[in-house]
């Protein structure tokens, strides 16, 4: 059997296309757009391509788009001021800090700056107690896990009763797709356990599962045995294993991506399966689209 390829570059089209309807909508009923800031600090070269692809995806959907690039030598306390300039700017709905910070700020002091109703990366402690009660307590999913679910949901997986295995317990990740899963409602009711470094038989885990999501970091971790077939596969790994030069422009290197899990062995057992790149990579920042108009609905009491 070969495994559905589930295309998370399809999926983010699909759902993009839903959100710009959606912003047009909204301007034309109530005069109103969303605001997003995305706050970098220093020049780590992958942040600023992240942020790049950021502000590229909230410009073409029409949003109120603020770019706010910070010196690496910013103080922890000028930083703050300004996430506090933003809680009171009633045209920027969500706010995004790009992490990692310079070292000589508390990354947890920053993030817990951020007004939690603006908070559209979902890391405020608050946030993170909404998602953990669920249902309508929930404000802000975290874009990587709210993508995982989206891809899950609409490749037409059955969550309900679904045995799910979550590889790897990091708090962007693993805790928060192995609550939402477990949660009542539509696309979850799931039965969850959470595998990590410490799991005495991997293995054995992974072969339960009917929903296997893996975000270990690791690549090439999980085993094509280890796939129960017919099962779900949705692999978070990025990783880094060299470079090559790229199809366009021969003269410049990019980087060699792999996941955690061995696709092309895996793709013969599993039912259905993320590629990398072009799986959960793309969804993360369509997602962060979703909770930015997401937070100006919220604001504007839109339904
Ligand atoms: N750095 C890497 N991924 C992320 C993300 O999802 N949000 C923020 N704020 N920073 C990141």
């Amino acid at each position: 059997m070969t495994a559905k390829i589930i295309s998370g570059t399809e999926i983010r089209k699909q759902i993009l296309e839903e959100i710009a309807a959606e912003v047009k909508e909204i301007k034309e009923k109530h005069g109103v757009i969303p605001g997003l800031v995305t706050i970098l600090v220093g020049e780590n070269p992958a942040s600023i391509s992240y942020v790049t692809l950021k502000i590229k995806t909230a410009n073409s959907l029409g949003f109120h788009e603020v770019q706010d690039s910070q010196s690496p030598d910013i103080s922890e306390e000028d930083l703050l001021a300004l996430i506090d300039k933003y809680n009171n700017d009633d045209s920027i709905h969500g706010i995004l800090v790009q992490l990692p910070l310079p070292k000589h700020i508390d990354e947890k002091k920053v993030l817990n700056a951020i007004d939690p109703d603006k908070d559209v990366d979902g890391f405020h402690p608050v946030n993170v107690g909404r998602l953990m009660i669920g249902g309508d307590e929930v404000k802000f999913p975290p874009c990587t896990p709210a993508g995982i679910q989206e891809m899950i949901v609409r490749t037409g997986v059955e969550t309900s009763g679904a045995e799910v295995v979550v590889v790897g317990r990091s708090n962007i990740v693993g805790k928060p797709i192995a609550n939402m899963m477990l949660q009542k409602g539509p696309g979850a009711n799931s039965t969850v356990t959470i595998v990590h470094t410490r799991t005495k038989d991997l293995a054995a885990h992974c072969k339960r599962a009917d929903i296997l999501i893996v975000a270990a970091g690791v690549p090439g971790l999980v085993k094509p045995e280890w796939i129960k077939p017919g099962a779900c596969v949705i692999d978070v790994g990025v990783n880094r294993v060299g470079e090559k030069p790229s199809a366009k422009d021969p003269g410049r290197m990019v980087a060699i991506l792999r996941g955690d899990v061995d696709f092309d062995a895996a793709k013969e057992i599993a039912g259905s399966i993320t590629p990398v790149p072009g799986g959960v990579g793309p969804m993360t920042i369509t997602m962060l689209m979703k909770n930015t108009l997401r937070a100006l609905k919220m604001s504007a009491g839109i339904a």
